[in-house]
Parts: C-alpha cells; structure tokens; sequence
C-alpha cells in the first residue's frame, strides 16, 4: 500500500497463493486489486469498502471475477456472522481482532500487512495481538525493503 490506497504487489502475491482454493474475505476494498489478486486462486471472495467511490471503482475493477461478492458498507457490520473463512485479509485500518478471529476457521489464515519492520512486539498492538495470540500461530515476514505483513493460522 499506501496512504490507504491499493496493496503492493508483494502482498498481492503473498494473498494469491494463501487464498488457493479457499473461502476468502477482505475487510476494506480500496480500489479491488488485493481483491483481484485473490480472486484468481481463491474459491470465492467476499469483500467491503465503506468509501463509495471507491466501493464503485473496485465494482467496476472486478466486474469480471464470477466468485467475487463486492460490498458496499462497513466491513464489521456486513461481514459479521458470515464465514467461516480460509482467509481473512484484514486492511481497513481498524482492527477489532475478536471479530476478525471469529470469521476464521482452524486452519485458516489472517493476514496483516503495511508493517514497518523491525520493531518490538512489546508496545505494538498489533503485533502484540497477532504474534502472542495462543490461538494463533504466528510469523512477521518482509514484504520489501521498508514493509512487513503478519501471516497468522488459526489453531485447529
Ligand atoms: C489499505 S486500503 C485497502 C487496500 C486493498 N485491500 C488492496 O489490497 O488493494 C484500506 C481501505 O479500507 C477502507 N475502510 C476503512 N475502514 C473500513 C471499514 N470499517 N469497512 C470497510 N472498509 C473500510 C478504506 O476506505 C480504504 O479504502
């Protein structure tokens, strides 16, 4: 990313080869290239966008993909008691990871990206969340030179 807008296209690979086969969701859209990238490996896509222009752009983006659901609306409202999912790319900024957890079945990834690297996990909320969760099994990896993303299985 950045500055709120598409994923790099590190990430996007990363996301394409994690989501093979599975049943993905996306919390925040952007402008449909992380889910574009998704969309070519995965079984199927649920992603949402609160910004409506860029909920139309990303529409229009993956008008295309057949297994792709692209909503309009705030992530957590639209998404919760949905699932289980096989991967949950978690990017709209806000993060309540209780709900995040809970779209995920065993077995199944969180991905976190747009990490500076090379910080502590103690005093990071997210990296304290993710890497310490004991129902997660955890990694930070790099991503490019100044960025790192959080891969996360959830424990069956
Ligand atoms: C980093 S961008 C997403 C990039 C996209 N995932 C990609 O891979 O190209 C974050 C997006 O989340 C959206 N957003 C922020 N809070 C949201 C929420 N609660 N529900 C849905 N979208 C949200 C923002 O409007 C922004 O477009």
């Amino acid at each position: 990313m950045t500055d709120g807008g598409s994923s790099l296209p590190e990430v996007r690979e990363l996301l394409r080869v994690l989501a093979t086969g599975r049943r993905v969701a996306e919390l925040g859209t952007a402008f449909g290239e992380g889910a574009a990238a998704l969309a070519e490996t995965a079984e199927s896509v649920v992603t949402v966008e609160r910004d409506p222009e860029r909920a139309a752009a990303a529409r229009e983006r993956l008008a295309g993909f057949e297994n792709v659901e692209a909503l309009e609306g705030d992530a957590y409202e639209l998404l919760r008691g949905r699932g289980p999912f096989g991967l949950v790319f978690a990017d709209a900024g806000t993060y309540d990871w209780e709900q995040i957890l809970a779209l995920v079945e065993p077995g199944g990834f969180v991905v976190k990206d747009d990490l500076t690297p090379g910080r502590s996990i103690d005093g990071d909320p997210v990296r304290e969340r993710l890497l310490r969760d004991p129902r997660l099994a955890a990694v930070e990896i790099l991503t490019g030179p100044g960025t790192a993303a959080i891969v996360a299985v959830r424990r069956m």
